[in-house]
């Protein structure tokens, strides 16, 4: 039946109906906030392309996190900016390292904060690329083994979860091996599967000083072009191990959320990323779109494309965004 019998405007007529009808709001737990770490104290260095975020030294962490843990946010994933760099990331794993003092601090003043580290090697190495390289290539299977260490070295300091993003080839197979070896069997693995070789990490290499040296991430990082090397890329994570899958960046890609949500039971992250935190901030205050209604609609957006939960620089804002 058509028009006139049928008439769509009946169902949004009144906002009492618009409510009833609504589908639940994104709640806050669903929201995983980024952090960027830096060496130092006394240290608030704001971002200049993600508005209102900064990269804070340890003794402000507890600090910083406060409007995320008092907003109900779900949890924080770490970024560790360390100074000190070296051509194999050895930094990464150390004990006393920024991720691993955050952690410690946030399981304290935190507890119900699920903590996430990103387990990468670009923000310690000194040539930028997220692995160990041989010449001028990134040596696949050296490179799983460092990151097998430093997962190991995130889940001995408190991690809930460790989240590979180096795309490198059985990183997930290899976390899992060295955390159940070193008896952490708990630990679960976020796996960045579905990593897009992106013009949207700009800002993000900005705040963590990660840019590649020399050439770009497109030997390891899937292309967007190709839908196929997308989602196997997230089903042999699930093969080797992966708790969680992710895809990266979010807003150009729900159609590959959708079909990973046909395709795995596991939960799916989608990671809100720099470059469109950025740009929904640029466009609102150019005075082109309402911040919060670009961002609400973002977050419907990738919660009805089927993404589980979100990480988003946005997340302890949430609130305010729903109005
Ligand atoms: C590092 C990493 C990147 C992001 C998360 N982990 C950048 C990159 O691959 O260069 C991007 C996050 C963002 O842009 O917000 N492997
Ligand atoms: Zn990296």
């Amino acid at each position: 039946m058509g028009f006139p019998e049928t008439r769509m405007r009946r169902l949004r007529s009144t906002p009492s109906l618009r409510r009833m009808l609504a589908a639940p709001a994104v709640p806050p737990a669903r929201l995983i906030y980024p952090v960027f770490l830096i060496d130092g104290a006394k240290r608030r260095e704001p971002i200049a392309s993600l508005a209102g975020q900064a990269r804070v030294s340890i003794d402000m962490l507890e600090q910083e996190l406060l409007p995320a843990a008092e907003a109900g946010v779900g949890g924080v994933l770490f970024f560790g900016v360390p100074e000190d760099k070296d051509p194999g990331g050895t930094g990464a794993c150390r004990d006393d390292g920024l991720v691993q003092q955050a952690l410690r601090v946030t399981a304290k003043a935190y507890p119900d904060l699920v903590r996430f580290t990103d387990v990468c090697l670009c923000e310690y190495t000194d040539h930028g690329h997220c692995g160990i390289l041989k010449g001028r290539e990134l040596d696949n299977d050296l490179s799983i083994e460092a990151l097998g260490r430093m997962a190991v070295s995130h889940a001995g300091a408190g991690a809930h979860v460790v989240a590979p993003s180096a795309m490198m080839d059985g990183q997930v197979r290899a976390i899992r091996g060295a955390l159940d070896a070193a008896e952490f069997k708990n630990t679960l693995i976020l796996s960045y599967s579905t990593k897009f070789a992106s013009a949207l990490y700009g800002p993000f290499r900005e705040a963590a000083n990660s840019a590649p040296a020399f050439g770009d991430r497109r030997g390891y990082q899937a292309p967007y072009d190709d839908v196929n090397q997308a989602l196997r890329e997230s089903l042999l994570d699930e093969e080797e191990g992966a708790d969680m899958l992710m895809v990266k960046p979010a807003m150009f890609y729900l159609d590959i959320i959708q079909r990973l949500r046909e395709r795995t039971l596991l939960p799916i992250a989608a990671y809100h990323v720099s470059g469109e935190y950025a740009m929904l901030h640029a466009a609102a205050e150019k005075g082109y779109g309402d911040l919060s209604g670009l961002i609400r609609e973002a977050a419907v957006a990738l919660r009805r494309a089927g993404a589980d939960f979100i990480l988003a620089y946005w997340a302890p804002e949430w609130r305010k965004h729903l109005g």
